[in-house]
């Protein structure tokens, strides 16, 4: 199989990450926080340091506000819900994932309000355009780093000069861009990062997080036993502990934590050039087709990891299902839980198919891709 769904999911993981996983659930299997014997120990040794870890890659001070949730929905949600209240409201753009858009329409009906900007055709915003769309209760801004649609890179330093300017709360989605592109929360004035571990992080799926910098009070949405103030029926008021009830997923931490240790190796840069190039090979493959429309940026610089695709004439999931079926490839076609994305580059009706990279495709991989493409558009 050729792989190009890493914008739902990396695949295949560095082989440490796999190993991680087996030695969390063979050597140190037991309940991390919960215990004071050896083996629990572990278990939270080994969390402490994956906390530690996300805050060394995303320059965040203090690792006890390195949330653990179950994905980025559950962070974005935490994030979200936990800041707004009756009353305020908050900026987003036409771009956002449905993990952003939908809690945000949720809460709506709790007396939330808020503005949707809308972005060019290739994907990009305006952040003058955000700053037009502030109002007096405004309280957050909430952006994606990139679109999963059309790999559009958004511009979030801008945004976060200008939400610091303005005294605004800025919460980055960070699900296609955590682990492959420079994130400093510091530097570029992000107060919520919301990712998840099993994309760009290279871990399992069902591992997520939320990095908190910023001191405004987050709401938990759930309660219970955290393994500290055991005394106590209220939930503890410190972190992590106040947003992380229940017993850990340390196996999938365990694989998050050599993730990001790869990561941290290898280094973004050395991965989104690598990245880059692919991408950018398999544009200059299929553009020549004039059967093959190809969505988002054309400046190579503004896109990350993704290529959306229609062939001419064919439904984007048939094109996926050929993929698959005649020639083993791997892609998401439809609508990507992003319907104000689609509508924005004009395909809400018709769907597209996602060509997604990451960072152990291969250039003949790519090759093989454009020429199967070449292929279904000449034998429709
Ligand atoms: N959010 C993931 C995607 O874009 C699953 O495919």
């Amino acid at each position: 199989m050729i792989y190009f769904d890493n914008a739902a999911t990396t695949y295949p993981k560095p082989k440490t990450v796999y190993q991680s996983v087996m030695a969390a659930m063979t050597e140190y299997g037991a309940n991390p926080g919960r215990g004071s014997h050896a083996m629990a120990i572990e278990g939270a040794r080994v969390i402490y340091e994956t906390r530690e870890l996300l805050a060394q890659l995303f320059n965040l001070d203090d690792p006890m506000r390195v949330i653990f949730t179950f994905n980025a929905t559950d962070a974005l949600n935490q994030a979200i819900k936990g800041v707004l209240n009756s009353g305020d409201h908050v900026v987003t753009t036409a771009m956002e994932h449905n993990s952003v858009l939908r809690p945000i329409k949720e809460i709506e009906k709790q007396g939330v309000e808020n503005t949707i900007v809308q972005c060019a055709s290739d994907g990009r915003v305006n952040v003058k355009d955000i700053e037009a769309a502030v109002k007096e209760n405004t309280k957050l801004v909430a952006t994606t780093h990139v679109s999963n649609l059309t790999g559009t890179i958004m511009p979030i330093e801008e945004i976060g000069q200008m939400c610091k300017r303005k005294n605004l709360l800025y919460l980055v989605d960070g699900s296609q861009s955590a682990g492959v592109l420079d994130i400093d929360m510091k530097k570029y004035n992000i107060d919520l990062l919301a990712m998840p571990g099993h994309k760009g992080l290279l871990g399992p799926q069902g591992t997520g997080v939320l990095l908190i910098n910023c001191d405004s009070v987050i709401r938990q949405l759930k309660e219970g036993g955290t393994g500290s103030e055991s005394s106590s029926m209220v939930q503890p008021d410190f972190y992590p502990d106040k947003l992380e009830s229940g017993t850990h997923n340390l196996p999938g931490i365990a694989g998050l934590n050599a993730g990001i240790k790869y990561i941290l190796n290898k280094g973004t840069k050395s991965i989104y050039s690598h990245e880059k190039k692919l991408i950018d090979l398999f544009i200059n493959e299929i553009k020549k087709n004039p059967k093959i429309k190809i969505y988002g940026p054309e400046d190579i610089d503004y896109r990350c990891g993704v290529v959306p695709i229609n062939i001419e004439g064919i439904d984007s999931s048939d094109v996926a299902y050929r993929l698959d079926t005649e020639y083993g490839i791997a892609v998401r076609p439809g609508l990507h839980c992003a319907p104000l994305a689609h509508k924005t580059i004009g395909t809400d009706k018709i769907g597209a198919v996602r060509f997604g990279v990451g960072p152990f495709n291969k250039k003949p991989e790519i090759l093989a891709a454009a020429k199967a493409l070449n292929e279904i558009s000449a034998n429709q």
